[in-house]
């Protein structure tokens, strides 16, 4: 694999220990990807920020290369943490377990994170442009930077983030070449479907097109139109029930003007028609239950502003169910807008709680004993039974809004 000259002085230690043991590792990723080459990197984001991820090696990792020295090279974001830093108690979080995720936040901190504990960093402090190559982890946030903004970046997993975060390269191969961003398999919406499609309909169709696809890269012809907030839901069940880190929606997203720009005039491996019994079947697998909840969980990735103001629309004057919780994940950024224009207040005067820099999926809910959870996100309804434990019922966004009012699921 080729190295400029300043690439091979990392990787001899002429930039210290920290950079070279990166370079290190990028390289045998790409020799063993068959990468010809690095390619510098506009930003990176990190998913190892959690402790429920980093655990005690991740610690030891950081603590090992902060003692060396180690600063980021590049712009780099912290993913959600495993504790909401300001209201960790009132979340039944163990205060050990608080202790080692501020520790981590102190090691990132010393490295030059820049703390967003988010997973939606593109609307905050890490906002990639068309054709930039990242370095990103975090599957819901590199679908959305590849797909919607034509962003760059590999779906890298923990501790490769950091080492791109410290060399300010990654390899070039996979999504990073024009090539490895062409298409594989057509999903054409069907005209039943095209014709009542529906905001609840864009998990389900991701959770649907992940299934089928895994690492493959989908196109998907015929939604009629889609918002930030429904290319962020689609993506991120994509992701979660698949491994999808880049679809292609015809004219929709930037490198599919056409379906045969996203398949870079070559033919679609396989074509699939979806109609509206699929994503039907689809609700149901990921959690088509009824009757009594007793959480629910919004903002999966976390909520923007659009998406605050829609949840205060729609509890304003109303109140959670006594037996229920409802909890709202977003960021501090959103949260402070949030709290700026009163949508905060009123989520919180109705029984809400806002789940800052962290989520259901990422902090320790054994406490709760929480039996039924209701979400509208298909990233949620594909991790809850595992990282939460529970039973998960999927229903839209305003439908688990009126489940949380009333405490039961009505269909
Ligand atoms: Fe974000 Fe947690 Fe969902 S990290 S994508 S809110 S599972």
């Amino acid at each position: 694999m080729y190295l400029t000259d300043a690439e091979q002085r990392m990787l001899d230690g002429h930039d210290g220990a920290p950079r070279a043991q990166a370079m290190a590792v990028l390289s045998r990723l790409g020799e063993a990807c068959g990468a010809d080459r690095m390619v510098p990197i506009a930003s990176a984001h990190l998913v190892a920020s959690s402790y429920q991820i980093a655990g005690e090696a991740g610690i030891a990792i950081y603590g090992d290369l902060v003692a060396h020295g180690a600063r980021v090279a590049v712009r780099t974001t912290s993913d959600p943490g495993s504790i909401d830093f300001a209201r960790w108690q009132a979340f039944k979080t163990p205060a050990d377990y608080a202790a080692r995720q501020i520790v981590i936040a102190e090691l990132l901190d010393q490295m030059g994170v820049i703390p967003t504990w988010t997973c939606t960093p593109y609307t905050t402090f890490n906002v990639p442009r068309f054709g930039e190559h990242l370095g990103w982890s975090e599957s819901s946030a590199v679908v959305f930077a590849n797909s919607v903004v034509g962003a760059r970046t590999n779906r890298l997993a923990a501790y490769v983030d950091l080492c791109a975060a410290l060399a300010g390269r990654v390899p070039y191969f996979g999504l990073h070449t024009d090539a490895g961003r062409t298409g594989d398999i057509l999903f054409e919406i069907a005209p039943d479907l095209a014709a009542a499609f529906e905001d609840h309909y864009f998990p389900p169709l991701g959770y649907l097109v992940g299934q089928v696809v895994k690492d493959k890269i989908p196109v998907i012809r015929g939604v009629p139109g889609a918002t930030f907030d429904q290319l962020k839901a689609f993506g991120a069940a994509s992701a979660a029930s698949g491994s999808v880190a880049l679809y292609h929606m015809v004219g929709i997203t930037p490198e599919a003007p056409t379906v045969e720009a996203a398949f870079r005039g070559e033919a679609p491996r396989e074509r699939i028609p979806v109609g509206l019994a699929d994503i039907t079947a689809t609700m149901a697998q990921m959690g088509g239950g009824d009757g009594p909840i007793d959480v629910v969980g919004v903002g999966c990735p976390h909520a923007s502003i659009d998406q605050m103001r829609r949840y205060a629309a729609f509890l304003d004057g109303k109140r959670v169910h006594a037996n229920v919780q409802l909890w709202v994940c977003t960021n501090t950024t959103v949260e402070q807008m949030a709290r700026t224009m009163g949508y905060a207040q009123t989520i919180e005067r109705a029984g809400g709680r806002l789940m800052v820099g962290t989520c259901h999926n990422d902090c320790p809910l054994a406490a709760w004993g929480f039996r039924r959870l209701a979400t509208d996100s298909g990233k949620f309804a594909y991790y809850t039974p595992t990282t939460v434990g529970t039973e998960c019922l999927f229903v839209g966004t305003d439908a688990c809004l009126q489940a949380a009012v009333t405490g039961k699921v009505e269909r």
